[in-house]
């Protein structure tokens, strides 16, 4: 977490997110939120993504797919997953979907930015990641689908370079042409809700200065072109200013900044990030809570990657790299605990590498070599090879972030918090209050966002204690 400020963690005080999973006492059952709090999913959706490349094509074209009944959507918890509600006796799991008040799939309605000029049929097919069939068939809808011009800066993306970039004198005259444009696709389109998905390329890595500690520091800085403030720092400046809730895909900074914290709790605009959990770290986060549950020892971990996509091209450049690699390797040490379990997990070699590799294309290969020790201190290996599709891991991710965040958008009791916690299920990186270390187990954030749910319906939590069936 980047955010470290005396009035930010003041308020995290007074206003802690509501989402811990605690005991299932009476208290928390007779105080059910009334589902009216939640206001109806009326009307388009518009959703907003600077960075139309391979994982926003993917998305795009998938809710494209299913809307044409051509696919399924695998992989979203949204459309696909349920939750239990009340005793395992009860047999009352109703879809996710149909439980809480999401938008459908068609409602919504999409534009972007980039720096290329490529419509997203054209996006799509040099990705490469669909199928050319597909492709053709969803041509007419995804080739209407054109990107703004780009708010962007070489020196954050040092490996491309495109034509269709925004110019501006300052700083904030390009923040005011990305509000601009916000205003005309809400009133174009006729959505009546805006989401921006940062799909964007990993920048290079900076850490949060001054000037990103107000809305007033910032603002200033905005004026004077200060170099540190990055592009996609515009767009979420830009976005929560017209009251736009944001997630960010990437393990930039971005939104997680005392600045964005206060515009978005002073405008209703949630946020979430840092870069979506799709495959060597979604792994990660499922096998070392089994080691840590099990008291097994870890001495290493090497995890290295070849992919051949665009971002493996962009994370080729070290500044690029380092902004990822603080993503993927502050996992281990938040679950394992290394201060409580000194002689388990004091002593780790945590190596993350990730070699640009054409062939492969978005087909990333991702390998893990671990060194665990049992019983007596007797090593173990344990060996990984996940041959996964990158963009096809991300696109649910990137449905179910869209559909939650307006979700908590319309929500009374989530809109003013800002940062949402319960999201952190979908991110390597979760943002949280200054002060609070984040949760990385896959299962406990599956059960925490499970537990907001039923806490937003009134439902009672689901704490997994059970001892009345053997009353
Ligand atoms: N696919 C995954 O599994 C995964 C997982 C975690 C994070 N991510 C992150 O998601 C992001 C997107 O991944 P991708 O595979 O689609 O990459 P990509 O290279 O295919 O697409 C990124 C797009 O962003 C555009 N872009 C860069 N800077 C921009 C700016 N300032 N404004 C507008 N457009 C800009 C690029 O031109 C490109 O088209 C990357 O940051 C990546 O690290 C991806």
């Amino acid at each position: 977490m980047a955010t470290r400020q005396k009035s930010a963690k003041k308020s995290a005080k007074t206003k802690q997110p509501h989402v811990e999973v605690r005991s299932n006492t009476k208290r928390e059952s007779k105080a059910p939120r009334p589902s009216d709090s939640i206001e109806a999913a009326k009307g388009k959706l518009g959703v907003m993504i600077p960075g139309m490349g391979a994982v926003a094509t993917t998305f795009v074209a998938g809710v494209e797919a299913i809307r044409q009944g051509l696919a399924k959507p695998i992989g979203s918890l949204t459309q696909m997953g349920t939750v239990r509600l009340g005793k395992r006796t009860e047999g009352r799991s109703p879809k996710i979907k149909e439980f809480v008040p999401l938008a459908g799939l068609d409602d919504l309605v999409f534009t972007g930015w980039d720096i290329f000029e490529d419509n997203m049929y054209e996006a799509a097919s040099n990705a490469g990641v669909l199928d050319y069939r597909l492709l053709e068939q969803l041509k007419p809808f995804l080739s209407e689908i054109k990107p703004q011009a780009a708010v962007f800066d070489h020196n954050y993306v040092k490996k491309i370079d495109g034509p269709n970039v925004k110019k501006g004198k300052t700083k904030m005259d390009l923040a005011e042409q990305l509000r601009d444009d916000i205003r005309n696709f809400r009133k174009s389109s006729g959505a009546s809700r805006l989401i921006t998905m940062w799909c964007g390329s990993t920048e290079s890595y900076i850490e949060p200065t001054a000037a990103h500690q107000s809305v007033a520091s910032f603002e200033k800085a905005l004026r004077e072109n200060d170099d540190l403030i990055a592009p996609s720092m515009i767009y979420a400046y830009a976005s929560l200013m017209e009251g736009v809730p944001f997630a960010n895909g990437a393990p930039n900074l971005t939104v997680d900044l005392p600045v964005m914290l206060e515009l978005s709790r002073k405008n209703d605009a949630p946020i979430c990030g840092k870069d979506f959990k799709t495959g060597q770290t979604l792994m990660k986060t499922v096998l070392a809570p089994a080691f840590k549950a099990r008291l097994l020892g870890l001495s290493g971990w090497y995890s290295t990657n070849i992919l051949g996509n665009r971002d493996g091209e962009v994370l080729d450049d070290p500044g690029s790299f380092k902004t990822k690699e603080e993503s993927k390797l502050g996992v281990l040490e938040h679950i394992l605990q290394p201060s409580l379990y000194p002689e388990l997990y004091g002593n780790i070699f945590h190596k993350v590498r990730i070699n640009y590799y054409p062939p492969r294309g978005d087909n990333k290969e991702g390998w893990d070599n671990i060194d665990i020790f049992g019983w007596l201190g007797y090593p173990m290996q344990i060996k990984v090879d996940f041959l996964c599709r990158d963009s096809i891991l991300a696109a649910p991710i990137v449905l179910d972030l869209v559909l939650f965040l307006d979700l908590a958008q319309r929500c009374s009791e989530l809109k003013g918090r800002g940062i949402q916690e319960w999201l952190s299920f979908y991110f390597k990186s979760p943002m949280t209050v200054p002060g609070l270390y984040p949760e990385h187990d896959l299962f406990i954030q599956l059960m925490k966002l499970k537990n907001t749910l039923r806490h937003l319906k009134g439902e009672e939590l689901i704490t997994h204690l059970g001892l009345e069936y053997y009353d």
